[in-house]
């Protein structure tokens, strides 16, 4: 065997790792302590969360939970997000970097951000919002790909307490007008285009479709990023040049407006189990402090770093750690607007390489992508200025946990595998970098102060070993507060499942997250997936619903049933049953016709990986669709319990077809 081989066979079997200890020494937590600290401090133990920002009134209780759930944290309080993330770093920082931007076409489009930058087009900007008429607590919408002005745009809301609504850019115009018009949103930031593997994308085009359909006025702004490349839309008279608007304003500063620790930052539309989009809310106070501490403890980020996360900031991880963790540490952080094989497959190492990066925090799915493309793009450089990596989103198979080990992180950096979602904010459930011995495959314990479990349907911790639901019995800050304008949704869709709802004692609350998972002998949870209507693909989550009320609107379709099926890149991709109309025929043309129903009403990540047709759909005797049946078919398995069905036939029917 030489003597990669061996190595290889050695990691293969190794199913636990202690975290370096060149890492351990410099860690921002190093103290195994801090777990039984948190404990007997709680909730009072947050407040060094709360101690890492500035506050301009001091809060006179940590967390008032006289109401649950409807919880308050940092009450008193006082602060601005903005003033956090930019302000008070000018003094020590003002010439570092703040947003190193990688953009298309490659190695023409890089811009620099220094705090004083970022601090001169954010007021600036902040400045142009007034003048166009938002006010405190009017909701802001972005529409953006990865190109600094997003960022910029949040901060500048922030900073005149106006809540942003940031809109995935990859959505559909119809995806937008639900949003904008669920949110009363009446002010829109967008821009002309952007570059997908060196060619211009028309965005105006789909963004300005959007806003046909929204009932009422809106004002937008439009960012010129294409210049001579855009297409030709012009502007209307609501619409604005955002460059126009700043230039404006130069010079202008504006002082940072002090907003209630429980005042909105932001809103954030996520998929649940109806085909409504949630619009989940999150705070100033709670929020940022769980990001910023979440970022120090376990992205373990110091001012001098380099961190680089290509995600998009139209997802909750890109608002948590891309934009306001890592700013309001004071740290450099890097924004990528290009995919990550273009122009070659080793993008990320070269930018890694070229830039010092420190951090790499990312999605198995594109891991599983790497590890695909092979070792040797990695080993074309230098990545040896990286101290951490982590991973988001979805579960990591061990066998692309080590890979990325091996290949990325030269077994010299700790993985951190960070379980949590759009409404927890911030991480909840990983290890410590400087503290934990890491599990490939499974997220590890809750992070200190954190009480989640894994329980049965009755709410009692399962036993080592089993599989259960996940639970979240302590609130915590970083948490969603509501659904905007849906309390009893809100109470409905997270707490009603596992808490005696008519208690006002804190103690009888319980969250779910909705994901099944498991849970070992010493305490080291393995989150399964989602136990709700919602496939996760390539990390990013969306509601089987939503989906099929795509493709009912097809003409021709009758019903439709969707699942998500096992993809090895992916993690899962969307598989459509659909049921035709009679006088239609499932040819071709009707499976495309499908295809661009979903990416019209949602965008192409929804897009099924198959579409098929059927004559009926598995039902149980109450009428009720059997999703389960139809997973077990779409990851070709053995079928599971088959004996509820009012029409037993379909399902060899169906599998049949797919195996055709
Ligand atoms: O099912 C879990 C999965 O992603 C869901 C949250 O999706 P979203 O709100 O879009 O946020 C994604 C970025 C935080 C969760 O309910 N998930 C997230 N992280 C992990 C995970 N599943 C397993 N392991 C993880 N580390």
């Amino acid at each position: 065997m030489s003597d990669n081989t061996e190595l290889e066979a050695h990691l293969a079997e190794q199913d636990s790792f202690d975290p370096p200890a060149s890492f351990v020494e410099q860690a921002n937590v190093s103290d195994p302590g801090i777990y039984e600290e948190f404990e007997q401090n709680w909730p009072d133990c947050w407040e060094r969360a709360a101690d890492l920002l500035d506050w301009n009134e001091p809060y006179d209780q940590v967390l008032d939970d006289s109401d649950p759930p409807f919880y308050e944290w940092f009450t008193g309080g006082e602060l601005n997000a903005s003033a956090n993330c930019i302000d008070r770093h000018l003094d020590e920082r003002g010439d570092e970097v703040a947003i190193e931007w990688i953009g298309e076409p490659v190695d023409e489009a890089n811009r620099t951000y220094t705090y004083r930058d970022l601090y001169e087009e954010v007021n600036e900007f902040a400045a142009a919002l007034r003048e166009l008429g938002v006010g405190e607590d009017d909701v802001v919408t972005m529409y953006m790909p990865m190109i600094p002005e997003l960022p910029i745009a949040m901060l500048a809301c922030a900073r005149i307490g106006a809540p942003h609504s940031v809109v995935f850019a990859g959505f559909s115009a119809e995806a937008l007008a639900t949003r904008m018009e669920s949110a009363d949103s009446e002010y829109l930031v967008t821009c002309d285009g952007y570059y997908r593997r060196g060619d211009p994308l028309d965005h105006l085009g789909k963004a300005n479709e959007g806003l046909d359909s929204v009932g009422h006025d809106v004002e937008s702004v439009v960012v010129d990023r294409l210049g001579d490349d855009g297409f030709d839309h012009g502007l209307s008279d609501s619409q604005h040049d955002y460059d126009e608007l700043v230039d404006e304003q130069a010079g202008t500063e504006v002082d940072p407006v002090s907003r209630d620790a429980e005042d909105m930052l932001f809103l954030m539309y996520t998929s649940g189990t109806t085909g409504q989009p949630k619009g989940v809310k999150h705070t100033t106070g709670g929020y940022l402090s769980w990001v910023t501490w979440t970022s120090r403890a376990v992205l373990d980020v110091k001012p001098e770093d380099t961190y680089f996360c290509p995600a998009d900031i139209g997802w909750i991880t890109g608002h948590s750690y891309i934009v306001y963790g890592p700013l309001a540490l004071g740290t450099t952080t890097m924004m990528y607007e290009g995919t990550p094989d273009y122009p070659e497959r080793d993008r990320m190492w070269e930018i890694v390489d070229e830039y010092d990066a420190t951090q790499f925090y990312t999605a198995p799915t594109a891991i599983r992508a790497f590890m695909k493309w092979g070792a040797e793009y990695p080993e074309r450089h230098d990545l040896s200025s990286l101290r951490l990596l982590g991973t988001v989103g979805e579960p990591i198979n061990p066998r692309a946990w080590k890979w990325y080990y091996k290949h990325v992180g030269d077994e010299a950096c700790p993985i951190v595998d960070t379980w949590w979602q759009t409404e927890t904010g911030g991480m909840m459930v990983t290890g410590l970098p400087g503290v934990s011995t890491m599990k490939p495959g499974s997220a590890g314990k809750p992070l200190p102060g954190v009480d989640a479990r894994v329980v049965n349907m009755d709410g009692d911790p399962v036993e080592g070993g089993q599989a259960g639901y996940l639970t979240v019995n302590r609130p915590w800050p970083g948490m969603l507060r509501t659904l905007y304008k849906n309390d009893e949704r809100f109470v409905e869709e997270y707490w009603a499942t596992y808490s005696d709802t008519d208690s006002t004692d804190s103690e009888d609350w319980v969250y779910f997250p909705e994901d099944g998972a498991k849970i070992d002998d010493d305490g080291y949870i393995t989150v399964l997936g989602r136990v709700d209507d919602v496939v996760n693909v390539s990390g990013h989550r969306l509601g089987t619903m939503e989906i099929e009320s795509a493709i009912v609107g097809v003409e021709g379709v009758a019903e439709a049933a969707v699942v998500g099926g096992e993809h090895d890149v992916k993690g899962e991709a969307v598989y459509a049953y659909v049921i035709l109309e009679d006088g239609y025929d499932g040819t071709e043309e009707m499976r495309e016709e499908i295809v661009e129903g979903v990416e019209d009403a949602i965008g192409p990540i929804a897009r099924p990986e198959a579409v098929v047709f059927t004559p009926e759909l598995p039902k149980t005797r109450s009428g009720k669709i059997m999703r389960r049946l139809l997973e077990d078919i779409a990851n070709d398995e053995e079928l599971g319990d088959t004996s509820t069905l009012r029409n037993p036939d379909v399902v060899e029917d169906i599998r049949v077809t797919v195996q055709d």
